[in-house]
């Protein structure tokens, strides 16, 4: 059955002096989630947003709190992300031993979150294995994590494709898979054909002379992908 993608606007490309309008903004234009990039000068060699910028967020919108966690010690600070209001918490493999990982998903379900992990370009899918079957959403970065307005690397949809048939090896068709970085009307139909469901959009979304009609026409392109290979399969 079809299913619409996903609009996951990332508000590291918004305008911080205005915040309040951008996401109105993206709220008419049909997002379904604000992403909101927690960097934390260590895992990623940039500094971003935290927890206070949450905890005035949550109450003001009614999208789904998507935080990505780019941070070294998401185990010591879940719990604050937590409190400040996130629905969906986004660790990333790479931060975490395995054993580590699981006590990670299990500590955002037991908070009643949704819960997701996250890729950067170089780790293989197999990453996940220890997780796979618990997951609400998958995250396959298409760039190096660290800053917005990145080119999209070739290639990043064969490892959606892969994560896609591991999830549903797993036995977890429900499970999400979100894609950040680069994503535009280019890339946007490459990695919804492989099987994405949520896409981030930081600069296509903000830095477009019109943000609404340049989310929808990135929804319309990841769409019409979904359906061709919907046709295709029947
Ligand atoms: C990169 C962040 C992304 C970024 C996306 O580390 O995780 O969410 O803001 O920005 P664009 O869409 O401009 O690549
Ligand atoms: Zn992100």
């Amino acid at each position: 059955m079809f299913q619409p993608v996903k609009i996951a606007p990332s508000i590291l490309s918004a305008n911080f002096l205005d915040l309040g309008a951008d996401i109105a903004l993206i709220e008419r234009a049909g997002a379904a989630f604000v992403h909101i990039d927690v960097m934390d000068g260590h895992f990623v060699p940039n500094l971003t947003m935290g927890v206070p910028l949450l905890k005035q967020l949550k109450p003001a919108t009614s999208l789904v709190c998507d935080v990505h966690l780019m941070i070294d010690n998401p185990l010591v600070e879940l719990p604050w992300f937590i409190d400040a209001g996130a629905d969906l918490l986004n660790v990333h493999v790479e931060a975490l031993s395995e054993a580590d990982l699981v006590r990670a998903i299990a500590q955002i379900h037991e908070a009643g979150l949704m819960a997701a992990a996250a890729l950067k370009p170089k780790t293989p899918p197999s990453a996940l294995a220890p997780v796979i079957a618990d997951l609400d959403m998958a995250l396959v970065m298409s760039v190096e994590p660290g800053f917005s307005g990145q080119s999209y690397m070739a290639g990043s949809e064969t490892k959606v494709a892969e994560v896609a048939a591991m999830a549903r090896a797993a036995g977890n068709e429900a499970m999400l898979i979100q894609v950040d970085g680069g994503i535009g009307t280019a890339t946007a139909p490459l990695v919804a054909a492989a099987g994405a469901d949520v896409l981030v959009c930081g600069n296509a979304v903000f830095a477009a002379p019109d943000p609404a009609e340049a989310l929808a026409a990135v929804r319309d392109a990841a769409d019409a992908a979904r359906l061709a290979v919907l046709d295709a399969c029947a």
